[in-house]
């Protein structure tokens, strides 16, 4: 984990090609710099341009994603590379796009979970590159220079040692940070809970980052009380062998019975390894821990359940089904989602993001003159919000409103120049 992110060092890159209906794009790789060359295919296509693949996200166990650098800000590339086809191709999010986006900010919400440092989610939209550099001791084990002492994740109580990983490892169906709080501000040694609600698909398949909501599913951890957590089976800083673990409460000896099969590797019956629906292009253990493997299918989740214990606010659940909208594209969501978030904005009147997710559903749903309101909204309570200054800027330039539509292209610029 601590190089999931980092600086580019190019003898550990490949080069390739990736022809695709937005272009082509060649990497080349040479002793100083990777270079990422583009090429429209209509003729007329402006000529090639070319950017330094700086930095990288993801450490290549699986695949990597690529950042290059404009004026101190950081984007991502178009393209990634594949560990497990030793291939370059469009980058995940970037398939169907028809004409390339190289300005794409890397965000802070892909730095919390593959960078330095948690407060890149209060540095927000402005990502500074050095803070690219693999995930630090302290998202573990806390600051000793704020807090007087370190945690050791296995010796908190149950709730907060699994908080731990929870931070990046339980994606769910959808994250919603609560009213009023911050995730950056979460410290090893809390329960995660206080910051942030998880939904789940509690029929889902196996996904990419699903393995703290799979393991919430499994018999093993439901059975044995609170015992079982990652650190189980993967201590950060040593090799742990799993089947011992799984003989640490089962007394089995089945699987001699089965031919071909080696009796001792519990995990190649038991936690087989699937391709996710979400990811593509990977493949991901099943960490339900099933009796006979899951067979891998389409789905899409009928209604989404909280995961950590407590009530449910209309405003969280209403946001998370908005984040469903967006993702499916289905009005069954957006239905919801709205509704929910309707009878929330009475108790929240100030929260940038419930109006924010309002605004999505209204432009979604053709509503524009609404949404605008809601997007103005939003910009008062959270002035620099760079999502918001977009889509208003788009909402009013779709409207023919250029007057209006200009000073907030000219905020954005300031922000991410
Ligand atoms: C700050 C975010 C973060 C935290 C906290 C975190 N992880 Fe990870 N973890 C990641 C990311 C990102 C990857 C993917 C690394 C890659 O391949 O680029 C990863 C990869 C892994 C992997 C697979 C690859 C490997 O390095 O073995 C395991 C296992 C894992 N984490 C276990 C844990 C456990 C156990 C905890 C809690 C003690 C934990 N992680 C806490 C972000 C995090
Ligand atoms: C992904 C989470 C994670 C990261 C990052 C991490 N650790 Fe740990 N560390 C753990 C866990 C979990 C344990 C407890 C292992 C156990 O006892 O089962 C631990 C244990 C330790 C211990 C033993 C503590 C004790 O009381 O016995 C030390 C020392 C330590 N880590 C130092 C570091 C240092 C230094 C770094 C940064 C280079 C670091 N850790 C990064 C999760 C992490
Ligand atoms: C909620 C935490 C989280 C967020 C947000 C997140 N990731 Fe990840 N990402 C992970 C974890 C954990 C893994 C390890 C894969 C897994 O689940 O096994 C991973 C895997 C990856 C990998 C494959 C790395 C490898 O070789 O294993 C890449 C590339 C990647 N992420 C890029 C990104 C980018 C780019 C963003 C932002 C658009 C992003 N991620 C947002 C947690 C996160
Ligand atoms: C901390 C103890 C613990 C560990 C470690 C553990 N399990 Fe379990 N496991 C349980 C309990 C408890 C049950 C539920 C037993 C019951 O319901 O009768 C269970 C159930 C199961 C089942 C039955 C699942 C089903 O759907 O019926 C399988 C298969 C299984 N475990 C395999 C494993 C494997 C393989 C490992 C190692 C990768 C493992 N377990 C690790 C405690 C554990
Ligand atoms: C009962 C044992 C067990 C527990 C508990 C467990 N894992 Fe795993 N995990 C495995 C095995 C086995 C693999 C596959 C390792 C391999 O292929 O080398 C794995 C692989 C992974 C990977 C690599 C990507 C993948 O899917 O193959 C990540 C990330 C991961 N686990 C995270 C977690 C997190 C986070 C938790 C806690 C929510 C957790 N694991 C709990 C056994 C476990
Ligand atoms: C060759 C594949 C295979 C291997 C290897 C394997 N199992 Fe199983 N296991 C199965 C199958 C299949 C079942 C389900 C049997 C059934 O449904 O009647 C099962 C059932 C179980 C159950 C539920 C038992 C019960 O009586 O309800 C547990 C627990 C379990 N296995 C644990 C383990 C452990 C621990 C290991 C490693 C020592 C292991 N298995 C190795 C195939 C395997």
């Amino acid at each position: 984990m601590g190089r999931t992110s980092g600086v580019v060092e190019p003898v550990n890159e490949s080069p390739g090609i990736v022809t695709h209906s937005s272009g082509q794009y060649r990497i080349l790789v040479n002793k100083q710099a990777v270079i990422l060359s583009y090429q429209g295919l209509s003729p007329i296509s402006p000529p090639i341009s070319r950017f330094g693949l700086s930095y990288f996200v993801g450490s290549r166990r699986m695949g990597r994603s690529y950042v290059h650098e404009k004026k101190g800000h950081v984007y991502q590339a178009p393209v990634g590379y594949y560990a497990n086809r030793r291939a370059w191709d469009m980058a995940p999010g970037y398939e169907t796009d028809q004409t390339p986006d190289f300005s794409r900010p890397i965000t802070a919400e892909c730095l919390f979970c593959h960078g330095s440092s948690a407060a890149v989610a209060e540095v927000n939209r402005l990502v500074r590159p050095d803070l690219i550099r693999g995930i630090g001791c302290e998202r573990c084990h806390g600051d000793a220079t704020e807090h007087s002492r370190l945690v050791n994740p296995a010796k908190l109580a149950p709730r907060s040692r699994d908080s731990v990983c929870e931070q990046c490892h339980l994606s769910g169906a959808a994250r919603v940070v609560k009213a009023g709080r911050r995730l950056a501000d979460f410290t090893p040694g809390e329960d995660l809970a206080r910051y942030l609600q998880v939904f789940t698909d509690p029929d889902a398949p196996i996904r990419v980052n699903g393995h703290a909501d799979s393991l919430a599913t499994s018999k093993c951890r439901r059975g044995s009380g609170d015992r079982l957590w990652c650190g189980s089976c993967h201590n950060p800083h040593r090799e742990t062998q799993v089947n011992d673990v799984c003989r640490s409460c089962h007394r089995v000896e089945h699987a001699g019975k089965v031919q071909g099969s080696n009796p001792t590797d519990c995990t190649s019956c038991h936690m087989p390894k699937g391709r996710a629906r979400d990811g593509g292009h990977t493949v991901y253990t099943d960490h339900s821990i099933p009796r006979r493997p899951r067979a891998a299918r389409e789905h899409t989740p009928e209604a989404v359940v909280a995961f950590f214990a407590g009530d449910v606010s209309p405003r969280d659940l209403g946001l998370a089904y908005a984040q469903l909208a967006g993702r499916y594209r289905d009005v069954k969501y957006a239905e919801r989602a709205y509704a929910l978030l309707r009878t929330a904005v009475g108790q929240f009147p100030g929260d940038a993001p419930l109006w924010l997710g309002l605004g999505r559903l209204l432009q979604a749903a053709g509503h524009e003159i609404e949404a605008i309101a809601a997007y103005e909204r939003v910009l008062n309570l959270d002035p620099d919000n760079t999502d918001a200054l977009t889509r208003l800027a788009n909402a009013y330039e779709s409207n023919n409103n250029r007057a209006k539509a200009l000073p907030l292209r000219e905020r954005l610029a300031n922000l991410m120049p």
